[in-house]
């Protein structure tokens, strides 16, 4: 046995010794406002991100199993290559209707679309580009961010603290000989709950003349009074630089990541960005429960409004049992409770009680700050909500 499996086993080890391994749970039933976990039984779901529950919707699962009948399991190689399906195009035509841009495009994943825009741009941005980043963007910005820069070794970088406008500002003023400037910001802040100050960072961006990229992965369907995201929730829907997004959230729950912006950037995004020249498209089955998911929304926007009622629920339950939950129009509510062992302890206790949602601690989140994530959905009726706030009270 050669070395590297005792590095592997030590460092595993280590995460045992500190708390930090995350136990990986079977599910027996499918992703739903219930579903049943091996070993617990059935539990109330306040974890999932199909926040409109989409993900069994029965269209949505009718258009996915039509597509694999109709054009089989995948692509069998990669766009440029092979070719993009008819069901990709149908797919991004309904993603830049919902995100009010020319075009977009698809990927494997949103950590695969982020990967794309920001190190693409970065590598294009030759000696005078910048990225400028809010210091708790999602991990698959910041590495797109560290590969972007690995790439061209001239591009800059910059990390302004959480929602702090000044320091956006600074950077921008800093880094103002940049010809290229990308300031990269989340929607929705997946472990904080709160929103980007969108109206700001685009002024910002305008006055400094600085390409804004939004990820709206937790903001789309969500936010917004029809549900097209953080854009929307401050008039600014069709006035971003460039989206990008999941699928695999409320848009369908199940796989991809777009890119929507001008026709250009979709353009270098199929000449030039790795993870598409080199990675398969979206299968069928996935993109056409995603097409159907967004068609759905854009129809009715019902569910949106039914989450929005049930996160405030929650939120007003949780309050009165003296817990701090946090105000805002996302669907997510942390719940600080310091050490990263209380999270997990408080996590399990939950799970004990018939309700499933996860303590995050440190590394994921900075220590001292460990959290419970509650994640509401459209498809929770409210004995669900009951059922959780009950356990809550117990705990
Ligand atoms: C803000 C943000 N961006 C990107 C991603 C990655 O999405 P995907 O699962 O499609 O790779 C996530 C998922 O957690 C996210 O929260």
């Amino acid at each position: 046995m050669h070395k590297s499996w005792n590095i592997i086993d030590a460092d595993l080890g280590k995460l045992r010794e500190a708390g930090q391994f995350k136990p990986i749970r079977n599910l027996l039933a499918p992703m739903g406002p219930v579903s049943k976990i091996e070993g617990v039984g059935e539990v109330v779901v306040l974890c999932s991100n199909d926040y409109l529950g989409l993900a069994n919707h029965p269209e949505v699962v009718a258009a996915s199993v039509e597509a694999s009948k109709k054009w089989g399991a995948g692509t069998g190689s990669v766009r440029f290559i092979c070719g993009t399906f008819d069901y990709h195009r149908a797919l991004e035509e309904k993603i830049a209707a919902l995100s009010a841009t020319d075009a977009s495009t698809t990927y494997v994943s949103c950590w695969c679309a982020n990967e794309a825009a920001i190190a693409t741009l970065m590598t294009i941005g030759a000696d005078s580009v910048v990225a400028i980043s809010d210091e708790l963007n999602h991990a698959s910005i910041i590495d797109a961010i560290r590969l972007g820069r690995q790439i061209n070794k001239n591009a800059k970088s910059a990390i302004y603290k959480h929602s702090d406008m000044a320091g956006l500002e600074a950077a921008l003023k800093e880094h103002a000989a940049c010809k290229m400037k990308l300031v990269i910001t989340d929607g929705v802040f997946s472990m904080e709950g709160d929103i980007a100050k969108l109206d700001v960072i685009h002024r910002l961006c305008e006055e400094h003349g600085a390409m804004l990229i939004v990820d709206d992965s937790h903001g789309v369907g969500v936010c917004g009074p029809t549900g097209r995201g953080v854009a929307e929730h401050y008039g600014l829907h069709g006035k971003i630089d460039c989206m990008t997004g999941t699928l695999g959230k409320a848009l369908g729950g199940a796989a991809g990541g777009y890119v929507a912006s001008h026709k250009n950037l979709i353009e270098l995004m199929y000449q030039k960005s790795r993870p598409q020249i080199f990675s398969n498209g979206l299968p069928p089955g996935s993109a056409a429960a995603s097409t159907k998911a967004i068609e759905i929304l854009l129809r009715d926007t019902s569910r949106v409004a039914k989450l929005r009622e049930n996160v405030n629920y929650m939120r007003e339950g949780l309050k009165k049992l003296g817990f701090e939950a946090m105000s805002g129009p996302s669907a997510i509510t942390p719940i600080i409770l310091g050490p990263t062992a209380k999270a997990i302890a408080a996590s399990k206790r939950l799970l004990e009680l018939g309700v499933f949602v996860i303590g995050f601690g440190y590394p994921v989140v900075p220590e001292g700050a460990a959290r419970l994530r509650v994640q509401i959905s459209a498809a929770h009726e409210r004995a669900h909500l009951d059922r959780a706030l009950e356990a809550f009270k117990k705990l």
